[in-house]
């Protein structure tokens, strides 16, 4: 087996995105477009994964490590950017004579591993494999021409063909398969006397067919899977056809969603049986939806774990970023809830409208259902938390936990100022503040007491 090392173009500025943003940092599907072809290239088992940068380089450069965090990637900056041939002679130096050179662009994030596992194969080691398409409109496309035995024999850039030329249909999809040590001296032969001034990567057909190297050339049947990305409206496009199939794959594993056409994954998703996904809901990060799951309308999740059972009601926001949220199997989250990072919630565990929960451990059976705030706290079982209480977790310089054990019941209104532990079974009056441990199965109360005035006269109003 011949060692496959990929070479990713990114140099390029991507003037149509019009955007401060490098061209191949613009996610789709939640990830930088160029983080697609990295994934894909690792996929294909590259040996190295050289990215020749240029616009944005150190942008690039960070998300591509970060996103990639142990791996071996190499850059190279090519600066100015003469084309594409002058873009991968940048990487010639970091890459060994002994194996199969793959050219990807950072631009082209959809393009498959087993698509480039067979053009690989049709390189042999010693051919020159270019994957090519044939789509509706190939104006702006290199044309493939082939000569009358069908031997292909030159691509030609659209700005420098010749009406002929112009009127083939087959064209290069960008993506080429080369033994290294061959492509290492066509690279070498490049010259820029073209309609561009620029160094083509595509004139090595030239040199190859020159050498009387054999040139394959294999059409693709999918254009998504060769679309190159250049202005928003092409990435929104893409976007969609990509969504759309990841719907499908979901649905062939019996997800119900309920209109594919509003999902939106931006990252992992694992499901268990009879998972059921109402409209427009935006999964992200790693997400695992147990058996049974429902989530409903507009519901944004990532970074997650919902039990078996659970159901997220409309609306609810659960963003666990890089500590994680867990639900519990049974739950009732939502409408309306948040769940923040660290969040740990047991079985049966209910959440109402406008109650957020950050850092914290609910036991089973515990249940906060409307307008309260649970931060930091170490919370037990059945624990019944009442409406517009919260956990004063922050004294403005440092963060204190709450201890609220088994079977407590916070009235409404309730202030627990951190640290603090109230004792299993105890009742906190409505509109408490707390500021001291309380005693296990006490009614603590920490108000002012009520009291009325009789007949009491209110001020009225002076008339001059
Ligand atoms: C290229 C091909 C064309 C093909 C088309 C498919 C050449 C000369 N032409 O044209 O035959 O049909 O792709 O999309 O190769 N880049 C650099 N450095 C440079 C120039 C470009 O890194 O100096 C990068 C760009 O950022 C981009 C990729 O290379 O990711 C392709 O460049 P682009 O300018 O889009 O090439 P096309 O003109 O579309
Ligand atoms: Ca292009």
């Amino acid at each position: 087996m011949t060692a496959i090392d990929v070479v990713v173009m990114a140099a390029g500025k991507g003037t149509r995105m019009k955007s401060s943003m490098p061209k191949v940092l613009h996610p789709l599907a939640g990830r930088a477009m160029v983080q697609h072809v990295a994934l894909t290239a690792a996929q294909l088992g590259a040996r190295h994964r050289v990215f020749v940068i240029g616009h944005g380089a150190e942008q690039v450069e960070q998300a591509l490590k970060q996103a990639n965090p142990g791996q071996e990637l190499s850059f190279v900056r090519q600066e100015p950017q003469l084309g594409t041939g002058h873009a991968v002679m940048q990487a010639m130096p970091l890459l060994p004579d002994d194996g199969v050179v793959v050219v990807l662009s950072g631009d082209v994030p959809l393009i498959r591993a087993d698509t480039l596992a067979q053009l690989v194969q049709s390189c042999a080691g010693r051919q020159l494999a270019l994957l090519t398409v044939v789509p509706p409109d190939p104006a702006g496309y290199g044309r493939v021409v082939r000569d009358a035995g069908g031997q292909v024999c030159a691509i030609v850039e659209q700005k420098d063909a010749t009406p002929e030329q112009s009127a083939i249909t087959e064209v290069y999809s960008g993506i080429m398969a080369a033994p290294a040590a061959l492509l290492r001296g066509w690279l070498a032969r490049l010259d820029n006397s073209n309609a561009q001034t620029e160094y083509y990567l595509t004139d090595v057909v030239k040199h190859a067919v020159a050498e009387g190297v054999s040139v394959q050339a294999t059409p693709s049947d999918d254009l998504t899977e060769v679309a190159g990305l250049n202005s928003p409206a092409q990435l929104a496009e893409l976007e969609r056809i990509y969504q759309r199939r990841q719907a499908e794959r979901l649905m062939e594993q019996g997800v119900r969603l309920i209109d594919p056409a509003r999902f939106d994954l931006r990252g992992e998703v694992q499901c268990g049986s009879d998972v059921q996904i109402d409209i427009n809901a935006i999964i992200e990060g790693r997400v695992v939806l147990g058996d049974g799951v429902s989530i409903g309308a507009h519901c944004v999740l990532s970074n997650c774990e919902i039990g078996a059972g659970a159901q997220i009601l409309p609306y609810t926001h659960i963003d666990g970023e890089a500590l994680g949220v867990r639900v519990g199997p049974g739950a009732r989250i939502g409408p309306y809830a948040r769940l923040r990072p660290g969040s740990d919630l047991g079985a049966e565990v209910h959440i109402g409208n406008f109650v957020e929960v950050k850092n914290s451990r609910m036991g089973a059976g515990s249940k906060a259902n409307h307008l309260a705030y649970v931060g930091d706290t170490e919370m037990g079982r059945n624990v019944n938390y009442g409406a517009g209480s919260i956990t004063a977790n922050y004294d403005g310089a440092n963060k204190h936990t709450t201890v609220i054990e088994d079977r407590v019941h916070v009235g409404s209104n309730c202030v627990i100022v951190a640290p603090v532990r109230l004792g299993a079974g105890g009742t906190i009056g409505g509109g408490s503040t707390i500021t001291k441990d309380t005693p296990a199965e006490a009614l603590t109360v920490a108000r002012g007491k009520q009291i009325s005035v009789a007949n009491w006269k209110r001020p009225t109003k002076k008339t001059s």
